[in-house]
């Protein structure tokens, strides 16, 4: 008996370390100083993220999971039979097993990823677990178009799936971009299911990017060790604290990494300085209303059919059509 798993083809468009040091030096060259959100996603960052997904105070993906187990059958039916799934930052896979046990025969699976081990094995331990379904992995960063595989049965719809509220990571302006190239990707009369986090009280808000126990630290510092690592830079990881704070004006969590006292990193030649208190921005996750995300995914060009969200409108489910 052949392995399905060993059969699985990867497009492989993950950006180079010479992509990566360019995003970080801009990064920290501007006035604010970033790094690209998508750099916490190494297999080491990956991992991290999977465990905050199972802290007391990570309400998302409890709560996310929690709307699908009650609405799956509608999510099902409103997506119909013969779909080829498309899934933008797919990490585990374990919103979209239950997604596609639901659906009715779905032709083929793309979870697009940037932590390329991650989706290499979560892609194969899918293909075991679904043998019927051709799984297709793409390594790239999404935020860039690339070409979505053709599985070799014809698809009746698209489905583009992305859950976790990773289109928080976005400023809404760049999250209406993204959502103009999804649904080029599903076109006319595809569909996309959106899983987004919703405004809430603040403590709750920055509770859950403050865990007790660190992991988020751990997973936003992480960043630094990897652009040692990988990209030949020399940050003190010591010299960095981490903390997440809700701003206000921007409907947003910022999770920062401040600097404990006077530092400095030298990549690629280049040195940057960090005095005390100074911090660096390395993720948003805006907070929608349900108004709120409707105006923006009408401005990508989708109509919002269905909305789903648990008794406490802690998280939605948003079912969009493709004008
Ligand atoms: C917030 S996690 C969500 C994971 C999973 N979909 C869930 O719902 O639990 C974001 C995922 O998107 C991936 N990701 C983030 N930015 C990306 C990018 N620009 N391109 C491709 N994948 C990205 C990360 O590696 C990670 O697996």
């Amino acid at each position: 008996m052949t392995d399905p798993a060993s059969s699985i083809e990867l497009t492989d468009l993950e950006p180079t370390a010479a992509d990566m040091t360019a995003l970080v030096i801009e990064g920290l060259s501007k006035p604010q100083k970033t790094l690209p959100t998508a750099f916490l996603y190494d297999e080491a960052g990956s991992e991290l993220f999977d465990a905050i997904t199972d802290l007391p105070e990570y309400y998302p993906t409890r709560t996310e999971l929690s709307i699908m187990r009650e609405s799956l059958p509608q999510m099902a039916q409103a997506v119909g039979p013969e779909a080829l799934v498309i899934e933008y930052g797919s990490g585990t896979g374990l919103k979209t097993r239950q997604l596609l046990r639901a659906l009715q025969s779905p032709v083929g699976y793309v979870p697009v990823e940037i932590s390329r081990e991650f989706l290499m094995t979560s892609a194969a331990k899918l293909q075991d677990e679904f043998a019927q379904l051709e799984v297709l992995p793409v390594c790239a960063d999404f935020t860039e178009p690339f070409e979505v595989p053709e599985p070799s049965k014809p698809a009746r719809r698209r489905a583009l799936y992305f859950p976790g509220s990773t289109i928080g990571n976005f400023r809404p302006e760049f999250a209406t971009r993204l959502l103009r190239q999804m649904h080029e990707e599903v076109g006319k009369g595809g569909c996309a299911l959106i899983g987004v986090d919703l405004v809430k009280d603040v403590q709750v808000l920055e509770a859950a990017y403050n865990d007790s126990a660190g992991v988020t630290a751990r997973f936003n510092l992480n960043m630094l060790s990897r652009a040692n690592a990988e990209l030949g830079a020399d940050f003190d990881v010591e010299a960095f604290r981490h903390r997440a704070v809700w701003v206000e004006s921007r409907g947003s969590i910022e999770m920062r990494l401040y600097a404990r006292r006077p530092t400095a990193v030298t990549l690629a030649g280049k040195r940057f300085t960090f005095e005390t208190g100074e911090y660096i921005h390395t993720e948003d996750s805006h907070k929608y209303s349900l108004e709120g995300f409707a105006e923006l995914a009408n401005a990508g060009g989708f109509d919002v059919a269905q909305v789903w969200t648990d008794e406490a409108k802690y998280f939605s489910v948003h079912y969009l059509q493709a004008r």
